[in-house]
């Protein structure tokens, strides 16, 4: 969703810091891009639709202060006049914004009866025309000791919605941030100071930051930052922390897009939560075991996680645990008591349907359990406990590495649930070695490619374990080729998308060496007898499979390499159609709206 990153301090260059960092955030998914910068007592914006690319901010006057947003379009089309930041109608105020205020028709209209004009068809701009009505025009009619910081709060008090806004004005030298629902982070270097809307953009300047929390307002200054609650106006210490992460895992390295990048750092990343997060592991196992109830919770690939959980539950440690999707959970909640447990997982931590589902559980007084990647995120400070998937940032749009991290983790919530934790860590380290020969050979695919980039449908078909696999690749393939592709339990085949195989439509089926492995190999040879064009992936050969794609048996771990088999099918499928597979068209990598 949409980016924000702002930069005071004494450098002259601000506007190109703050180009860099909407560049490091152009992985969130934008449509257009706008910076402004304070110069010689006067406001200066630039903004432009379509991406970053090559832009320069070598025409914007030189200063120490400036304010820049990626937009992800909502309310009005994708235009240069929609992009952030907007103005007041005294161009002194600027104002960017992530979220939605649900009330701006109404308070739209207000404003132009008081004789606002507004240039933009965007609910942002109704901010600052309300500031510069509290703050301007108030002072104007003899309101004396209005100050920016009560005009700001008092606006923001009469939005509706969940929104992150942060206002700069030609007097005050100081950002001015408010947080409720959309997340933002405060940057604090050495007399310079940063904002932004994910972490991973502050890597390159600082790892101290902090979080802003739900009703905080935080005043960014160069050499003093304050934070105060939004209604009442009152103080708040500051709480700051240290990222773990480090720029290099924030930047592509040699690699020609995050997505590889990522995919390529799983063997790594799974050696190390086999080493490191047994602790974890059996921590969580012993609140499960007191609970009554336990649900996982996750949205898009995340859910697949949990669904994965759920077999790995019932397979490793025989117990029983309920999944549902973020956006669908709030329909379970009449189950929930104060014994229920529920883990919600997720890359981001900032996953609205994510977020809200965990608020509504926590009103039942349910334990909530975090997985989640990112450090100080808004989930990771919600949960009760935590484990951090820890898998360093992840960039592209489409998750990898996250997933897999989930994955493992619950892989080895399941062993020490089952009371042997160190079983599921030399799963883990399997899983590694085995995912880390199929990246070193990836001559499966250039074929396979070819034969799949024209097509319109793909079907990706698995049982108990795979079943999660086949909506995983699917929804790999579709997300980033743009290829309609369908998961489903292969079970479900003759209950209907049967209908729809005919010759050659292209058939993914996942065999591993489980107790599926026959009533898959059912399935795949329904679809061939249909005329379908059957992938396998599997740890032998059959007959069936026109085309086979080999992957070495880890038990239950398996799922992982799997994984992998789809990313990387997905990925090249992507580059042979020409596309970005880092930045899908529509798709946001943290999706913080509902
Ligand atoms: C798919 C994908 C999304 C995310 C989903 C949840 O490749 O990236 O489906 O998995 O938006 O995001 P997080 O894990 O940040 O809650």
């Amino acid at each position: 969703m949409c980016g924000i990153f702002g930069y005071i301090g004494p450098r002259t260059d601000a506007p190109k810091i703050v180009l860099e960092g909407l560049k490091s955030l152009e992985y969130r998914g934008y449509d257009s891009w706008g910076v402004a910068v304070v110069a010689h007592n006067t406001i200066v914006v630039k903004k432009k639709t379509g991406k970053i690319g090559d832009a320069t901010v070598a025409d914007m006057p030189k200063s120490s202060f400036a304010l820049g947003h990626t937009r992800w379009a909502t309310h009005g089309g994708v235009t240069d006049i929609n992009a952030h930041p907007h103005l007041d109608c005294t161009r002194t105020i600027a104002v960017v914004h992530n979220g939605i205020v649900e009330n701006y028709e109404n308070l739209k209209k207000q404003l132009i009866a008081k004789g606002h004009r507004f240039i933009s068809e965007t609910d942002t701009e109704v901010i600052a025309h309300l500031i510069e009505n509290h703050y301007v025009s108030l002072k104007r009619g003899g309101l004396k000791g209005v100050t920016l910081i009560q005009a700001v709060r008092t606006a923001f008090l009469l939005l509706q919605g969940l929104n992150a806004v942060i206002v700069i004005d030609t007097k005050s030298r100081q950002f001015i941030a408010i947080r409720n629902g959309s997340p933002l982070v405060i940057g604090f270097g050495k007399n310079e100071n940063y904002l932004a809307s994910d972490p991973a953009a502050l890597l390159p300047h600082t790892r101290v930051v902090q979080f802003l929390e739900d009703g905080e307002m935080a005043i960014v200054e160069e050499r003093k930052i304050t934070f105060k609650n939004v209604k009442t106006g009152k103080g708040l210490p500051i709480k700051k922390q240290k990222l773990n992460w480090t720029v290099s895992q924030s930047d592509k390295g040699n690699y020609p897009h995050f997505m590889l990048k990522e995919i390529h750092e799983q063997p790594e990343a799974l050696r190390d939560i086999a080493k490191t997060g047994a602790t974890g592991a059996l921590r969580l196992a012993r609140a499960i075991k007191k609970s009554y109830g336990t649900y996982m919770v996750g949205c898009g690939s995340a859910s697949y996680a949990c669904l994965a959980g759920s077999y790995l539950f019932s397979k490793i440690a025989k117990r029983h645990v309920n999944w549902a999707i973020g956006s669908e959970f709030g329909y379970h909640l009449n189950f929930l008591t104060p014994k229920s447990t529920v883990i919600a997982i997720s890359q981001s931590g900032e996953t609205m349907d994510i977020l809200e589902s965990v608020k509504k559980a926590k009103t039942r007084g349910a334990v909530i359990v975090a997985i989640v990647n990112v450090l100080g995120s808004t989930l990771y400070r919600l949960a009760d406990d935590k484990v951090l998937i820890g898998v360093g940032p992840e960039k592209a749009v489409a998750s990898t590495k996250a997933l897999t991290g989930m994955i493992a983790h619950l892989l080895l919530l399941s062993w020490a649930l089952a009371g042997d934790v160190k079983k599921g860590q030399a799963m883990l380290a399997q899983a590694a070695l085995v995912s880390e020969k199929l990246l070193k050979n990836k001559k499966h695919f250039a074929t396979l490619v070819q034969k799949l980039k024209d097509v319109t449908h793909i079907y990706v078909i698995g049982r108990g374990l795979s079943y999660p696999a086949a909506l995983e690749a699917a929804i790999k393939i579709k997300e980033i080729s743009y290829i309609h592709a369908e998961g489903m339990a292969a079970g479900e085949l003759k209950h209907g998308p049967l209908a729809l195989v005919e010759k050659g439509t292209p058939c993914i089926a996942f065999l591993p060496n489980d107790e599926t492995y026959g009533a898959n190999l059912a399935g795949a040879m329904e679809m061939k007898a249909r005329g379908g064009y059957i992938i396998g992936i599997s740890f032998k050969p059959h007959e069936v499979f026109d085309y086979y794609i080999p992957v070495k048996d880890c038990r239950e771990a398996t799922l992982i390499p799997n994984v992998i088999v789809a990313q990387l099918l997905a990925y090249y499928l992507t580059l042979e159609r020409g596309l970005d597979p880092d930045m899908p068209r529509n798709l946001a990598k943290s999706v913080t709206v509902k």
